[in-house]
Formats: structure tokens, sequence, C-alpha cells
């Protein structure tokens, strides 16, 4: 988008002599080699507007760059109104994405004001996507997008993604499962769901299920075929267009909070379609704690970044089996989650004891996260406090917050049962890692925005 007479920056905290504020879209110190601009500014194409439904720079709203020595980046984001309440969502979408990348150790942003050309602009373009364009998808710009991959199969991807799933949705989320697992679809099974997907002028819509005081609202392959065999055929015919149906083509609701997506393991073509069509994905990645699984896993954070989707941290499955008797064995090895999750420079999430809840459940059709075990653990979570097993033991007292770091969760310890693990993950990402988008007194700002953008259109004969 150019934008013309580009002012210096109406920013609070920044004077016009500020180098962010002169209206080049990034510019570089020579102390980072490795760290571009353009970099930073392609991780901000995953951030979405989620009220004018685009991203920060295709709306002009990310002006400026700079990467100062020490990985600390400044970013001047430029708001519709200086009040817009969404700031703090757009505020943490920005850090959470830029500080994903482990060359960058700290961001700074720069608030300023778009002027009233640049809004109207910004408006013209978001009124373009929408009425002129297809929209690149039909997942709507306020549902968070959750991508849990895995570098191979039988880790136990698809057991995590429908047990957060359920998990959120138990909490009180509408949450979109999507299973891109066209080959090894499995989420019908584990959810416990049945039935066709039907379609309505054109448009697929998803089985829909309550759960707790929320909702799943599922698509996958199974739901199109109703037997295993038939299946290999549908999907010759639908493989290479299945996924971009179910991005394109599914009436997701515009209540949806989450979309869980099980990726199919490894990094393929429907892996790096699905990257394209979803830059505002972010990524979940399950690994085991055996050492070989990590150097796969691997490759699949190398492809997010790549596609630069923000990695939000990994997920070591089947980390120990403890016995009645109070033992613990290391079936799979010991720690392969921490040092994936070292080596990426990102979190470790959780760790899920190997546990027949598990299997049982994803046999059974119900998904452990949603029972109510009534152990200590679980007792720990309904009363809201930090369960024992993610405190830190390295320290004396570590906030939530500093939990999120690699390092204390280095000391993390595994949970006895893969129900409180499930749920104590699915709560620590609706409130810390990707908390849901909330659109409250957002109607003010809309209104705002809309009559300013055509204010200007008529002066300036913009629309
Ligand atoms: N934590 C766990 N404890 C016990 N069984 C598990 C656990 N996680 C996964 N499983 C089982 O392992 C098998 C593979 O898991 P699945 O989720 O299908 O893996 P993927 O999707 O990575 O191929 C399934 O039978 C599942 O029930
Ligand atoms: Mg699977």
């Amino acid at each position: 988008m150019s934008v013309e007479g580009l002012q210096p920056s109406q920013s609070q905290e920044v004077e016009a002599t500020s180098p962010l504020s002169k209206g080049t879209a990034a510019q570089v110190q020579e102390e980072s080699a490795d760290l571009l601009p353009e970099d930073v500014m392609n991780l901000l194409r995953g951030v979405v507007d989620p009220e004018l439904g685009s991203n920060l720079v295709e709306l002009g709203m990310a002006r400026g760059v700079q990467i100062l020595p020490d990985g600390v980046v400044h970013v001047e984001v430029a708001l519709t109104t200086s009040g817009c309440p969404l700031r703090a969502q757009i505020q943490r979408d920005v850090k959470a994405r830029l500080e994903s990348l482990p060359d960058i150790t700290k961001v700074k942003i720069i608030w300023s004001e778009l002027t009233a050309g640049e809004k109207a602009a910004a408006m013209a373009k978001a009124r373009w996507n929408v009425a002129q364009k297809a929209p690149d998808t039909s997942i709507p710009a306020t549902t968070k997008v959750l991508m849990i991959a895995s570098g191979k199969g039988g880790v136990g991807k698809s057991s995590v993604a429908t047990n957060l799933a359920a998990a959120l949705a138990n909490n009180g989320f509408a949450v979109g499962v999507m299973d891109a697992d066209i080959w090894g679809y499995s989420v019908p099974r584990m959810l416990g769901l049945e039935g066709s997907l039907r379609s309505e002028d054109g448009k697929i819509i998803p089985i829909s299920q309550a759960v707790g005081s929320g909702r799943l609202d599922v698509v996958s392959m199974g739901f199109l075929v109703d037997r295993e065999d038939t299946a290999l055929m549908w999907r010759g015919l639908m493989l290479n267009r299945a996924v971009q149906h179910f991005c394109e083509d599914v009436v997701w609701s515009d209540d949806l909070a989450y979309l869980v997506i099980d990726m199919p393991p490894g990094t393929g073509d429907v892996q790096m379609g699905l990257a394209r069509m979803l830059p505002r994905a972010e990524m979940i990645i399950v690994t085991t704690p055996a050492k070989a699984a990590q150097k796969v896993a691997a490759r699949v954070a190398d492809m997010g970044r790549k596609n630069f989707l923000r990695i939000v941290g990994i997920i070591e499955n089947m980390s120990e089996l403890f016995t009645p008797d109070g033992k613990s064995l290391n079936v799979f090895g010991v720690g392969g989650g921490q040092q994936l999750a070292r080596e990426v420079g990102v979190p470790l999430l959780g760790r899920i004891p190997l546990d027949t809840a598990v299997s049982d459940g994803c046999d059974r059709g119900q998904p452990a996260a949603l029972l109510t075990a009534g152990t200590a653990d679980t007792a720990d979570l309904e009363s809201n406090t930090t369960p024992a097993f993610f405190a830190p033991t390295d320290t004396e007292s570590t906030p939530l917050s500093d939990a999120a770091s690699a390092s204390s969760a280095a000391a993390m310890s595994t949970p006895t049962t893969a129900t409180a693990a499930f749920q104590w993950i699915a709560r620590q990402l609706s409130e810390e890692y990707v908390p849901p988008v909330m659109m409250e007194g957002c109607s003010a700002r809309m209104l705002d925005a809309v009559i300013s953008a055509l204010d200007a259109a008529e002066t300036e004969g913009l629309d």
C-alpha cells in the first residue's frame, strides 16, 4: 500500500526525529547481520488486526522496524485511534510473534496513529478484502489458529490436538478442529464423532458437538467417506485440494475462538500449503522424549520459521509411565522435549505422561482431557493454584509468567495423569501463550474508523 505524505509520527513515545518515523518500511543497523528488517516485516504479516481482518503490514500499520544490537527490535505500529481497545491484543500478538525468533531478545513497540489518509487507505483495503476479493480463507480473522505438528507419525499429535481442543471447548470456547491428516485421519474416532459433512450452498458445514460450556466444530476426511476402503479412492481424488477446501469452503462460525489443526506428520506439500494459506497460524510441535524424534521435529520447526509462522512451543508426549505403586518408567527415553525446546528457542509447554486414559479414550471417543480424575493433580487445577508438577523445582518461587520461559520450563516435571497435563496446557494456552481475541468494546473504534474513512474518502476522493 502506498500512502502519500506520511507524516512524522504522532506517537507520544517517539519524537518526529525518531528513525522509525521517517517513513521507510525497514531500517537496519550494521551490527545485526543475520536478522533483516524484511524478516521482521514478514513475521508481522502474521499479526492480523482482528477488526479490519487484514494483517498489520498490508494495512500499513506496521510502519517501521529497527534492529538494534543484541537482538533488540523496535517496531512502530500505527493504530487507527490512539485509544484503540485492541492495542493490548495487538501488542501481545506482535511480541509473541517476534519473540518466538531466537535472534530477537526484546521487542519494543512504539505506538503512533495512522493519518487520516492512511486510515482511509487501511479501511479501503479492509473493505476491498471483504467485498471484492474472496477472503483468503473462511476462517474468521478473530480465530486463533493452532497447528499441531510433529516430525513423524505415532508421537501422539492427533491425541494432543483432540485433547487440547476438547479441553479448550470444555472451558467455554468455541473450538474448530481441522483434521488435515488426510492420509491418516483419526480425529472423528478420537472425539467419538460420526456422521457426514453436509453442504449448504456449496459450503461445508462442520460436525458440531457441545462440550462443557463450549463447542467443537469438526471437519475431517473421515466425515466424507463412510468406509475406510472407499476412503483410499477419495483420498486420491481429493487429496490435493481437501485441505484447501477445509480452509476456504467450510462455514467456520464467527464465534470460533480457536481452530486446532491436526497436521500430517513431517513437512510435505500439505503442510507447506497450509503454512502459506494461513500465515497467521501458530505452531505447537509434539515430540516424544526419545532423542531420535528430535531431529525430525526440528525440521518441522524450521519449515514453520521459513514460512514466518510463530512457534508457540513444544509438547513432550509419552514422557513417563507412572505405575500404581508410585514408580515412574522412562519408556521412551528422557529429555527430548526439553532439548528440542532449547534447540528451537521456544518454551516447553508441558509433558504428558504415558497414560492408558489417552489410548483408551482415543479408542472409545472419550478424550482423557474431559475426565475428572480426582487425583491430587486435578485437585490443584480445580483449586486454581499452580499444580506442584509445574512449579519449577530449582528456584524458590517463580511467578507463572516466568514458567513460560524455556529455562524454568526445564525444571517442569511430568504430571501423573494425562488428564491433568492436558487441562493444564489448555489453560496455559488460553491464559498465557495464545489468549483468544477479545472483541469487547471494539464497536466504538470500528465506528470511529468507518467515519474517519468515509470523511477522508470524501475529502480526498480515495473511495
Ligand atoms: N500420552 C499417551 N499415553 C498413552 N497412549 C498414547 C499417548 N499419546 C498417544 N497415545 C496413543 O499412541 C497412538 C498414536 O497416537 P496418535 O495421536 O495417533 O499419533 P500421531 O497423530 O502423531 O500419529 C494412539 O494409539 C494413541 O492412543
Ligand atoms: Mg495422527
